[in-house]
């Protein structure tokens, strides 16, 4: 990078072998539909946000560019949006993911009493400091594969002051490094223990103002999610939990059909949640009832992989025109899967997306899911300087060649804070 100008803030990328702007003109938007693509381009950057972009020929050289990087022929893509994780966890499964290995199932780890209890076990006694130090070098890999935001859920202590636990490191961790934090409560993600013949003074307490009331009044969170499913929350439960988060400010989200069909992608669109995801047994219904109500499909295509299940019938959803975010699913349960770009090809190879498609999900329709899309997920004229600079000449390329590690530099908010090998 050559220093020509005296505010970091002001920069300038040229010599961009493609120029992959996400920008369909209208987010959320169809995958498949073109996205505006420019080859051997410049993007201004000012104050942290695009100024201008364009072709190479273009540039005005008379106009101070700050600083400047020359990109190589590479190929710039918006900064990547994880838009689903449990990132904030303590401990290990690796016995889990032994036992998958010789037959047993998701469900039947649960139903032993391990899966998410098992996790819930080790956050619960794990300091703020803890957590923060865990979740740390987990971020700076995340930043390294080219992600600027992510969202994270909390779900993994099941009490009142376990999960205000969660939320807080995640506030935290936001002041502690670059990519930016979306919380999500989803306390609501199994029965804990001392609740297990009593669900419904669980959800009692999932909603209660001591509970979800505190949750919204602090900001310590902007979205409510629900596991619904045989292991975890039925139909009406997880109906009960949206509603009370709704009413209280908190976006509704829901795990829905991941692993039996039981009308989750149905609820999703009757409480207009921004996403319903996983949606590996969506059915014809769900389909249409997302459709109808424009709930994003969050699709996760890493966990599938991990657990050797079939994948989400992503063409379906496309076809019937329901945009479709992509993200890891980040937890050391079903997806301890990290790379998002690693999951974005599997979304390629296993679940029948093209590269352009399943990148517009990380990028554009992430943006969309989690409430961002006036300001990030896309690369135009006035959002937010959030790119990724990668070594390779185009994105098909990129993605062809499987968790190769092609990101060479980072800029969040117009800020270089990744650069491979420094
Ligand atoms: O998205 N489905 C629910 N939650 C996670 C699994 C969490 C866990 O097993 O720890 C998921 O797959
Ligand atoms: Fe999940």
């Amino acid at each position: 990078m050559n220093q020509n100008s005296t505010s970091a803030r002001d920069l300038t990328i040229t010599h961009i072998g493609e120029l992959f702007t996400a920008d369909s003109g209208n987010v959320p938007c169809p995958n498949d539909q073109p996205v505006r693509v420019l080859h051997n381009a410049f993007i201004k950057i000012r104050n942290g946000r695009i100024l201008e972009l364009g072709s190479m020929a273009a540039l005005d050289e008379k106009d101070p560019p700050g600083y400047t990087v020359d990109a190589a022929g590479g190929t710039v893509v918006p900064g990547l949006i994880d838009s689903h994780t449990h990132l904030i966890f303590a401990g290990t499964r690796e016995k889990e993911f032994v036992l998958r290995s010789s037959g047993s199932t998701y469900l039947e780890i649960a139903s032993a009493g391990g899966g998410i209890l098992n996790t819930v076990r080790a956050v619960r006694s794990a300091s703020h400091d803890e957590l923060v130090a865990l979740a740390l070098p987990r971020l700076a890999r995340m930043l390294a594969n080219g992600v600027t935001t992510v969202e994270v859920k909390s779900g993994y202590s099941l009490d009142v002051e376990g999960e205000i636990k969660i939320l807080e490191v995640v506030r935290l961790l936001n002041k502690y490094q670059p990519i930016e934090l979306v919380p999500t409560f989803l306390a609501a993600h199994t029965t804990p223990p001392e609740f297990e013949n009593n669900r419904k003074g669980y959800i009692d307490l999932v909603t209660s103002d001591e509970c979800m009331g505190r949750v919204a009044n602090d900001r310590l969170a902007e979205f409510c999610d629900v596991f619904c499913e045989a292991s975890a929350f039925t139909i009406d439960e997880s109906r009960r939990v949206l509603l009370a988060g709704r009413d209280c400010g908190l976006a509704p989200k829901l795990h829905a059909d991941q692993i039996t069909q039981m009308g989750a992608s149905r609820l999703a669109a009757e409480v207009m949640a921004v996403t319903a995801e996983h949606l590996e047994h969506v059915d014809d219904g769900g389909i249409q009832a997302l459709s109808q109500a424009g709930v994003i499909a969050g699709l996760l295509p890493g966990c599938s992989f991990y657990l050797g299940v079939q994948q989400a019938p992503v063409r379906r959803l496309l076809k019937a025109g329901i945009p479709v975010a992509i993200a890891t699913d980040y937890n050391p349960g079903s997806s301890m899967v990290e790379s998002l770009p690693l999951v974005l090809s599997i979304a390629c190879t296993q679940a029948g997306m093209t590269p352009s498609e399943a990148l517009v999900g990380a990028t554009a329709n992430a943006a969309a899911a989690l409430n961002r899309k006036e300001r990030l997920g896309v690369l135009r004229p006035t959002l937010q300087a959030d790119l990724v600079i990668l070594d390779v000449a185009s994105v098909n390329l990129w993605l062809s060649q499987i968790g190769r590690g092609s990101v060479r530099s980072v800029i969040k908010e117009g800020n270089l804070v990744y650069e491979r090998g420094s």
